[in-house]
């Protein structure tokens, strides 16, 4: 999901509004933000900020903490790393499990009521390929989903190694979130809503489905062991939007599950669940993962990101320099902003957000620039080999990944891979994330067919494409979801929620 500032602006404003009215409560209930964050007079010169800029800044952020449970990972004793211990085979390999924690206490979540959740630890690879430690969850279903075996759906018990016995068996999506932010406390594991709420890993396990989703490197473990004086030299980048480095991040948990699996994901993460079909097809992906190949059943990516350049510049330039230098070292904040715009990036990767948008702040061309040629064509899904069946889910009212974009990007796949069993569903008059609404049956149906073996509809017949309206007159249904889930309080406060015990 990715917010322009000003619509953060307006959560975090519009929650204040409600607060000032509501009745005093008990200390513990949370119907005020649970931090109280203040940019420092120094951050606040360095970045010139107005009066204005920092009011809203003050309030983003203590919106954003709020949102974490436990004070989320800087506080959170889950993601301390345990030692690095060294033995004598060799160097840490990606995919090793570091941590688990079989049942994480729901009550700072707002996880819904009979689904459970997991933590691990365990490690993934940069583009460049170090190794570094990265965070996952598990969302579990009360009741596991019922799928029809077929053959090949066999699992290996022996690599059962972090979830309670008793939900052996689950099937699981492998689900891939969409942009949540860059540094450790946008990790969605420490979300109280794991970021996407119900728009999908609560939907996919009250469907039966186990969820297992990777943070992205960089996003909720931004330390590698490394030196204890804390130089930077051991900052684990977040490679934003490359799209086969993040799909790694989610084989790699997914290592420890060897299941029969879906990938799935949106945004920012359709196109991730896109590298996973493309890195299970890679010569280097089939030696890397070649254990994991017998359970895939197919991808869904939903609103993908396809062409990384096409994103909002106000979004996609900071973000991307925060990263980038992992992957090109020459790279300079100048090739691509001004003065004022570095000052931003500089402040941003205090780990706070921008402020307002790019006008003024990045150089002219800075999207032609040889870095950018360069970062997009290691980043980009799409056009190359991918291991379908694949079924690509976008609305023709996307602001953010624009449907022109999609459209060539899925064009330009099948002519490259005809026969990987590519679908295209185009939704008339959706938008970003509630394509994910829309469309929720259909791609239910779609998972569960994958489990239960029935052949794609495209398998070795070129690609399919397929339009949906709307069952009523589109301009009457509500377009933008304009509720958030909100925790309620600790578990002594519970008789407050509606609906609630
Ligand atoms: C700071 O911002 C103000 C108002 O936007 C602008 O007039 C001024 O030139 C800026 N100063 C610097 C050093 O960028
Ligand atoms: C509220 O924030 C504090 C400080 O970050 C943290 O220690 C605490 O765990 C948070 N409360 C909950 C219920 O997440
Ligand atoms: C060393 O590490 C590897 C990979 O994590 C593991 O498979 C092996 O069992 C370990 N050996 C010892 C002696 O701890
Ligand atoms: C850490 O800092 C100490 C004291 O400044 C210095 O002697 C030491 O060399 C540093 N270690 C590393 C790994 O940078
Ligand atoms: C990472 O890989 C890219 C592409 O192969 C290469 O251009 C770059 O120099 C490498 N960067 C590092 C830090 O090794
Ligand atoms: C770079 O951005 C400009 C202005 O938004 C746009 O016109 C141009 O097409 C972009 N170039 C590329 C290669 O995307
Ligand atoms: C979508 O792609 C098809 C080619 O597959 C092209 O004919 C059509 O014009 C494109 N539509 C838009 C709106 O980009
Ligand atoms: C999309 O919906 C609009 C409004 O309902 C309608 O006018 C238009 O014909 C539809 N477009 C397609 C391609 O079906």
């Amino acid at each position: 999901m990715l917010y322009p500032p000003k619509a953060i602006t307006a959560i975090a404003l519009a929650s204040l509004a409600s607060f000032s009215s509501a009745q005093t409560p008990p200390a513990e209930q949370s119907t005020a933000f649970n931090s109280s964050f203040a940019l420092t007079p120094a951050q606040i010169a360095a970045a010139n900020l107005s009066a204005a800029d920092v009011a809203s800044l003050n309030n983003i952020v203590r919106f954003d903490r709020s949102q974490l449970a436990n004070g989320g990972p800087n506080e959170d004793d889950f993601y301390t790393l345990p030692p690095l211990t060294r033995n004598t085979t060799g160097p840490l390999q990606p995919g090793t499990l570091l941590k688990t924690q079989a049942f994480t206490d729901p009550s700072a979540f707002v996880i819904p009521p009979n689904t459970a959740l997991s933590r691990i630890l365990y490690t993934t690879r940069t583009y460049n390929g170090t190794v570094v430690p990265a965070s996952a969850f598990i969302l579990w279903p009360f009741t596991p989903r019922h799928v029809a075996t077929t053959a090949g759906n066999q699992r290996d018990g022996q690599k059962q190694t972090y979830f309670a016995a008793k939900s052996a068996g689950a099937p699981v999506v492998l689900w891939s979130h969409g942009t949540s932010g860059f540094f450790a406390s946008a990790a969605p594991s420490s979300h109280r809503a794991l970021w996407y709420g119900d728009a999908a890993p609560f939907t996919l396990a009250l469907a039966g489905y186990a969820v297992v989703a990777p943070d992205y490197a960089g996003l909720g473990i931004s330390k590698t062991w490394g030196d204890k004086n804390n130089s930077g030299a051991n900052n684990i980048p977040h490679q934003y939007l490359m799209s086969r480095v993040s799909a790694r991040d989610g084989l790699y948990a997914l290592r420890k599950l060897d299941e029969r699996f879906v990938a799935m994901g949106h945004s920012q993460g359709g196109g991730v669940a896109w590298g996973v079909a493309e890195v299970l097809e890679e010569p280097e992906g089939k030696k890397e993962f070649g254990d994991l190949a017998p359970g895939y059943r197919g991808t869904i990516a939903g609103s993908p990101s396809t062409q990384v350049f096409t994103g909002w510049p106000s979004i996609i330039a900071p973000f991307i320099s925060l990263g980038i230098g992992s992957v090109f070292p020459s790279f300079k904040l100048a090739d691509w902003f001004t003065p004022a715009g570095a000052a931003r990036v500089e402040l941003a990767a205090q780990q706070l957000f921008l402020g307002d948008g790019a006008a003024g702040l990045l150089q002219e061309g800075w999207n032609e620039t040889w870095y950018a040629e360069a970062y997009s064509k290691l980043a980009d899904a799409g056009r190359r080999p991918l291991r379908g069946p694949m079924l690509v889910l976008q609305g023709t009212e996307d602001i953010y990944v624009p449907y022109s974009v999609t459209n060539a990007s899925v064009a330009a796949t099948c002519a490259a891979s005809p026969d990987s069993g590519l679908e295209f569903l185009v939704v008339n008059g959706t938008g970003h994330v509630p394509t994910l609404h829309a469309t929720r049956q259909i791609w239910l149906g779609w998972i569960q067919d994958r489990f239960e073996g029935k052949p794609a509809a495209t398998r070795g017949n070129g690609c399919k494409r397929t339009e949906l309206d709307s069952f009523l007159p589109v301009e009457q249904y509500l377009k933008v979801g304009n509720a958030f889930a909100q925790w309620a309080g600790a578990p002594e406060y519970n008789y407050q929620v509606p609906l609630g015990p």
